[in-house]
């Protein structure tokens, strides 16, 4: 389970919140309240404003998810967070404590794909599943749908509609399971797209 060294409560007034970069951002409010710069402990400083906060679980559970996937860098850090990304965070109590139990980032691409029959289309504002990641002593406990069907229920996305940057096999298992998507149609990309995908009419290229 992911701890950290502030109240991570405070920060969930519910189990799943959706973080995106302007949350990433001090208000003037929080500015004011800050700690003298010269009198504080600069660790405390940092860590008691809420945007300082959610930057630093950003962080970590990035770089939790990177290593789960082999992967050399982080999809997911606080700097990197576009304007049109959101992170869906998840936490809970059932240790005893508070800690972040998931992370899911989620975006809309502009992408050139191909359909069923191979014809290369252009897909403006593809819904696209980016990094995933349920704690370790979390995974198949259900958590992982929990927080996706919220995800898709904020964005008022389908499954089917999603397109997944370089899926793991777990999550091609995942996608399998809830949500019965396995057929996927071939990219020349790093996407995966599911049938399904193009049942709505699409612009040609
Ligand atoms: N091996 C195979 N399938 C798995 C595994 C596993 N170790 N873990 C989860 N799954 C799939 C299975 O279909 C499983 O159903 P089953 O237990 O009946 O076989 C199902 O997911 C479980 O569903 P949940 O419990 O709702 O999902 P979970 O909480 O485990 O979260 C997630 C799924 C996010 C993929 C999680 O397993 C995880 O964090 N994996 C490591 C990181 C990762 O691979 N992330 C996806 C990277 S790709 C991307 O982000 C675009």
């Amino acid at each position: 389970m992911v701890e950290f060294a502030f109240d991570i409560k405070q920060l969930f007034p519910q189990p799943i919140i959706r973080v995106q970069a302007h949350s990433l951002r001090p208000t003037v409010t929080q500015l004011r309240h800050r700690p003298h710069p010269f009198i504080a402990n600069p660790q405390r400083g940092h860590s008691t404003m809420p945007s300082c906060q959610l930057s630093q679980i950003l962080d970590v559970m990035g770089k939790l998810s990177a290593d789960a996937q082999g992967l050399r860098q982080p999809v997911t850090t606080a700097d990197k967070l576009a304007s049109d990304q959101v992170v869906y965070l998840m936490a809970d109590d059932a240790a005893g404590y508070w800690a972040i139990t998931g992370l899911l980032k989620v975006g809309t691409k502009d992408l050139f794909l191909f359909d069923q029959e191979g014809c290369c289309r252009r897909a403006k504002q593809t819904p696209a599943i980016l990094d995933f990641y349920v704690h370790e002593s979390r995974q198949r406990c259900g958590q992982g749908k929990l927080l996706f069907q919220r995800m898709l229920e904020q964005q008022g996305w389908s499954a089917s509609k999603c397109s997944v940057d370089r899926p793991s096999k777990k999550l091609l298992g995942f996608m399998a399971k809830h949500y019965g998507l396995v057929r996927t149609i071939p990219q020349g990309n790093n996407f995966v797209l599911y049938e399904g995908f193009f049942d709505d009419p699409m612009t040609k290229c």
